[in-house]
């Protein structure tokens, strides 16, 4: 039997995080659909066209080195409003969805277009300036020379165009449970989305 848990939200709410303590929690197995827009980024920033690079997308694109950098994070987004792009990435997460043993996908649009029917849906959120925060703390650690007004300009500017594009904008399923993460510690927010779920289940 399959059990998708959907979680949606805008960048470094917490949805990573979260997804992977929850997939962690239940044995489930989980899938970064961010880490889909971010490698077809890669490949444009490469000079491939956005359509080709999403059909010759596999697997182990996933697991490339730099996928994280704050360029390809906004190659993603510019991406991620072309709407054959999106098209083109969507069995590849509904087979991932359906796979036995339950499986947890998190991204923009799980919820509302990939997974309309999962039983568990949570958007996962937080205040722009504590996204910022978070994300300028992650990327200094990981050794990215960054300021933290690059990465609330960066978050800004990304929760703008994903909020805005017509296909699949970052929105909440009507039916979703939403947690805001802001004043939260993160063994909190997993407690809130466990139980959440359980709620559902
Ligand atoms: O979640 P992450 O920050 O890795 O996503 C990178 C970009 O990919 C987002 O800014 C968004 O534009 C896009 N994306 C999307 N739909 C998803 C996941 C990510 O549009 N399901």
């Amino acid at each position: 039997m399959s059990f998708t848990v959907a979680i949606d939200g805008p960048a470094a709410a917490g949805k990573g995080t979260i997804s992977r303590a929850v997939a962690a929690h239940f044995g489930f197995a989980h899938l970064d659909t961010g880490l889909l827009y971010r490698a077809v980024g890669a490949r444009v920033l490469a000079g491939e066209a956005p359509l080709e690079a999403a059909h010759a997308l596999v697997a182990e694109d996933l697991d490339a080195d730099g996928l994280r950098t704050p360029e390809v994070a906004q190659a993603a987004s510019r991406v991620a409003a072309l709407p054959d792009v999106r098209s083109a990435l969507v069995d590849f997460q509904r087979a991932f969805a359906a796979r036995a043993g339950g499986a947890v996908l998190d991204g923009r649009d799980i919820g509302t277009v990939i997974c309309p029917d999962a039983p568990a849906k949570l958007f996962v959120t937080a205040s722009a300036e504590c996204r910022a925060t978070r994300r300028y703390d992650e990327l200094r650690g990981n050794g990215h020379d960054v300021t933290r007004d690059e990465v609330l300009a960066d978050v800004i500017a990304r929760d703008k165009r994903d909020s805005e594009r017509a296909t699949a904008p970052l929105i909440a399923a009507e039916d979703a449970v939403t947690i805001d993460t802001s004043d939260m510690s993160i063994e909190e927010a997993v407690a809130a989305a466990v139980a959440a779920i359980l709620s559902k289940d």
